[in-house]
C-alpha cells in the first residue's frame, strides 16, 4: 500500500476510552497545561499514585542549572520494590500473577504470583547480603530472559544495591568493560541460555570477562541449559545450592528517593559506553504513572513487552512499571521466529494478551513473513499496541494496526531514551489522534521543543534537534563516575535544554515526529550501537589502519551497519579478510553489532584538521552520487570522494 492509501489521521473510537485514565484530548490538554504550568504541584499530587515510607521531602524538585545537579522528592523515603510487589501482597493481589514467564520451548512456563514473587526476591535478597552485598554496593548481571533474571533485578532492589544489568547478547570485553567501570563487586550469571533453538554459552564469557582481574569478588551461577562450565573454587558458587539456605523474609531497605537503583550502560559518540544513572523516587513514579496512563492497563489484563531486560525498555516496562501498577506481565524467553515465524502470535493467543509492546524492527520481520501467519491466530483479546525503539514507517505502522490489531487496537509509538528512565513521548489511547509514523504528544510535565543549531525555535513544520526544556522525575542524574560528560553530551550542548540527539518536527497540531539520531550513534534493529564502538574493534585487528562506520537504511533493521576500512600498506583486502573483520566485532561488540557491508577504501573523507566526515561516508554508503554530497571542498583530499563511490558495495 503506498502512503496515500493510509489515513493520516485515526482519532480515538469510544471503546480506546473505556477503563483509561485520560478520556479525551480537551482533558489530556487540561492536565497537561496543568502540569507545565507547575510541575512541581503536579507530580506532587501524582506521587500518590505510589507508597512511601515518608513523604517529607526537603522539596518536590531541586535542580541546580549549573552543575546540572537534578533531585526529585529528596528526603522522601520509599523502597520501589515494596511498590512492585509488597502493596499488592497487602491490597489482595496475592494471588493474581505478577509474571508470567514463558520459556522458548512453548511448555517450559513458569507463573509467578506476586506473594510467590515476594517469596523469590526476598531469598534471592538474602543469598546477596549473605554475600556481603549491602546497600551502594554494585551487583552486575549477565543472565538470559530466565525468571532468575527478574528475582535478581528486584533482589537488588530490595536491599539497595545498585544493579548494572548486561544484555546477555554482549561480549565478554563489553561485559569487562561494563564490570570495571562501576567496579561491581558480584556476577550473577547463568552456564548459558537458550537463543533461537540453540544454547549459548554465558559463562565461558563471563570467565573470559574476569580473567584480567576485576573487582568481583563473587559469582553466582544459575543452571540454566546444564552445560559444563568451569567455576572457580571459591569465587563461584551455584544459584540453587545458595539459595537453599536463604530464608524467605526480607525486610526492603529504606532507601532515599534520590538513593541510586540502577546503572545501564548505553552508546554515545565515543567508544566508552555510558552508565547511565537512574534513583529510585522519580523513576519508580515516573515509570508507573507512564504505563497506567499509556497503555491503559486494567485489571485481570495480560501485558506483553518483548523486549529483554538487558535494555532500558525491559528495566521500566517489563518489570519496574507493570509490577508498580499491579499488572500481569509476561516475560519472554523466545525469539520472533522460533520455532515458526507465528510465535509472537501464538504466545498471544495462549495468554490472552491485551497489550502487547515491540520494536518497529520486529513488526517489519513479521510484514514480511506474510499475512497467513498471523490470521490463523485468535488474536481478538488483544486491545492495545505499542511500538518503541526507532521510528515506525507508515506503511509497517499501518499493517500493525490493521492486521495485528484487526482496526480495532490504538497503536500506542512511545518515544523515550534509556536516559529519560520512562516514555516522554506517545498517543494516550483514549485521547489522542494517532498519525502512523508520530509519536504525538508529550507526556504530562514533558515539555519538548525543536531547535535550529543557533538555538533558536524552529518553526511549525520544520526539521530541528529534540530538546527537552527542564527536568522530569525519571531523567537521569548522572553518567557513573563521569558528570561531566554527562554535562558536555546533554546539557551544554544547548545550554539550558536536554538535549536528545535526536532529529525532530513540530506539526501545526503539536504533534511530535522523530527524525532519528543527529549523531554518530546507530539503531540497529532497534539496538544503540555507538559507531566508535565498532570503528574501535576494527581497528583492533593488525590489518586496519582506519575504519568509519555509518548506518544504511535495512528494509527490516531500520539500519544495517556499513563499515569503510583502509588497511595498513602490506594487507590486501579479500572475503577472507572481511569475514575476520566482522568475527573481530562480533568478539569485541557482540553479534548485534555484526556488519553488512565492508568496502575497503584507499582513504577516507577527512577535514584538513584529520576528522572523518561521516556525513559524507553516510551519503555515500546509501548511495549517493558525488553531486548529492554536498561541499566537499574542505576536504583535505576530494579525490578519495570519487574512489569512494566507484568502490560502493549495494
Ligand atoms: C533512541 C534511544 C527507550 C526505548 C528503547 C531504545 C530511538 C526510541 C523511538 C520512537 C523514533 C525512537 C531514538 C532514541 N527511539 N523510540 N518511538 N520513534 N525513534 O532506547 O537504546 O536508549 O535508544 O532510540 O533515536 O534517541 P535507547
Amino acid at each position: 500500500m503506498s502512503d496515500e492509501g493510509i489515513a493520516k489521521v485515526f482519532p480515538p473510537r469510544e471503546e480506546h476510552r473505556k477503563g483509561v485514565p485520560i478520556k479525551s484530548e480537551e482533558e489530556y490538554k487540561r492536565i497537561y497545561d496543568e502540569s507545565i504550568k507547575d510541575p512541581e504541584a503536579f507530580w506532587a499530587k501524582m506521587a500518590d499514585r505510589i507508597e512511601w515510607f515518608s513523604k517529607d521531602w526537603d522539596s518536590v524538585l531541586e535542580y541546580d542549572e549549573k552543575d546540572v545537579r537534578i533531585s526529585w522528592f529528596k528526603g522522601g523515603k520509599l523502597n520501589i520494590t515494596h511498590n512492585c510487589i509488597d502493596r499488592h501482597v497487602n491490597n489482595g493481589r496475592k494471588n493474581q500473577a505478577a509474571i508470567i514467564w514463558q520459556g522458548e520451548e512453548d511448555d517450559d512456563v513458569k507463573v509467578y504470583t506476586y506473594g510467590q514473587l515476594l517469596y523469590e526476591v526476598s531469598r534471592v535478597a538474602n543469598m546477596l547480603k549473605a554475600k556481603g552485598v549491602g546497600k551502594g554496593d554494585r551487583v552486575s548481571i549477565y543472565l538470559p530472559m530466565i525468571p532468575e533474571l527478574a528475582f535478581a533485578v528486584l533482589a537488588c532492589a530490595r536491599i539497595g544495591a545498585i544493579h548494572s544489568v548486561v544484555f546477555g547478547g554482549f561480549s565478554s570485553d563489553a561485559l569487562y568493560n561494563r564490570i570495571t567501570d562501576c567496579d561491581s563487586k558480584v556476577l550473577i550469571t547463568s552456564d548459558g541460555g537458550f537463543r533461537g533453538g540453540k544454547a549459548i554459552d554465558l559463562k565461558g564469557k563471563a570467565n573470559e570477562a574476569l580473567e584480567a582481574g576485576t573487582t568481583v569478588e563473587t559469582v553466582i551461577v544459575v543452571r540454566r541449559t546444564g552445560a559444563d562450565v568451569v567455576m572457580e573454587e571459591g569465587r563461584d558458587f551455584w544459584y540453587h545450592e545458595l539459595l537453599a539456605d536463604a530464608e524467605p523474609q526480607c525486610e526492603p531497605e529504606v532507601m532515599d528517593a534520590e538513593d541510586p537503583l540502577f546503572i545501564l550502560y548505553t552508546s554515545g559518540s565515543t567508544g566508552k559506553p555510558k552508565g547511565v544513572l537512574h534513583t529510585c523516587g522519580g523513576y519508580n513514579l515516573y515509570t508507573t504513572v507512564t504505563f497506567e496512563h499509556i497503555f491503559g492497563y486494567q485489571p485481570g489484563e495480560v501485558y506483553w513487552c518483548t523486549a529483554d531486560i538487558g535494555w532500558i525498555t525491559g528495566h521500566s516496562y517489563i518489570l519496574y512499571g507493570p509490577l508498580s501498577a499491579g499488572a500481569t506481565t509476561v516475560m519472554f524467553e523466545g525469539v520472533p521466529n522460533y520455532p515458526q515465524p507465528d510465535r509472537f502470535w501464538q504466545v498471544a493467543e495462549k495468554w490472552k494478551v491485551n497489550v502487547f509492546y515491540t520494536a518497529p524492527t520486529a513488526v517489519r520481520m513479521m510484514r514480511k513473513t506474510g499475512d497467513d501467519w498471523i490470521k490463523m491466530h485468535d488474536l481478538s483479546s488483544l486491545r492495545l499496541l505499542g511500538s518503541v525503539g526507532e521510528p515506525i514507517d507508515p506503511e509497517a505502522w499501518y499493517w500493525y494496526y490493521d492486521v495485528v490489531g484487526g482496526q480495532r487496537c490504538p497503536v500506542v509509538d512511545t518515544w523515550w531514551q534509556t536516559e529519560t528512565g520512562g516514555i516522554m513521548i506517545s498517543p494516550l489511547p483514549g485521547a489522542t489522534n494517532l498519525k502512523p509514523g508520530c509519536a504525538t504528544k508529550p507526556f504530562f510535565g514533558i515539555e519538548p521543543l525543536t531547535i535550529r543549531e543557533d538555538r533558536s525555535e524552529c518553526d511549525v513544520g520544520e526539521n530541528g534537534r529534540l530538546v527537552i526544556k527542564r527536568p522530569w522525575p525519571s531523567i537521569m542524574r548522572t553518567l557513573w563516575g563521569d558528570h561531566e560528560r554527562f554535562k558536555d553530551t546533554y546539557w551544554n550542548v544547548y545550554p539550558g535544554y536536554y538535549f536528545t540527539g535526536d532529529g525532530g518536527r513540530i506539526d501545526e497540531d503539536g504533534d511530535v515526529w522523530i527524525l532519528g539520531r543527529v549523531d554518530d550513534v546507530m539503531s540497529v534493529a532497534g539496538h544503540r550501537i555507538g559507531a566508535a564502538e565498532v570503528e574501535a574493534a576494527l581497528i583492533g585487528h593488525p590489518a586496519v589502519a582506519e575504519a568509519a562506520v555509518v548506518p544504511v537504511p535495512d528494509e527490516i533493521k531500520g539500519e544495517a551497519i556499513y563499515v569503510f576500512v583502509n588497511l595498513k600498506d602490506g594487507y590486501e583486502g579479500s572475503d577472507e579478510l572481511r569475514k575476520e573483520l566482522v568475527a573481530q566485532v562480533r568478539h569485541d561488540v557482540g553479534p548485534i553489532a555484526t556488519p553488512k557491508i565492508i568496502q575497503f577504501a584507499q582513504g577516507l573523507p577527512k577535514t584538513r584538521s584529520g576528522k572523518i566526515m561521516r556525513r559524507i561516508l553516510r551519503k555515500i554508503a546509501g548511495g549517493g552520487m558525488h553531486e548529492d554530497l554536498g561541499d566537499v571542498s574542505t576536504l583535505a583530499d576530494p579525490d578519495v570522494v570519487d574512489q569512494l563511490i566507484a568502490g560502493r558495495i549495494s
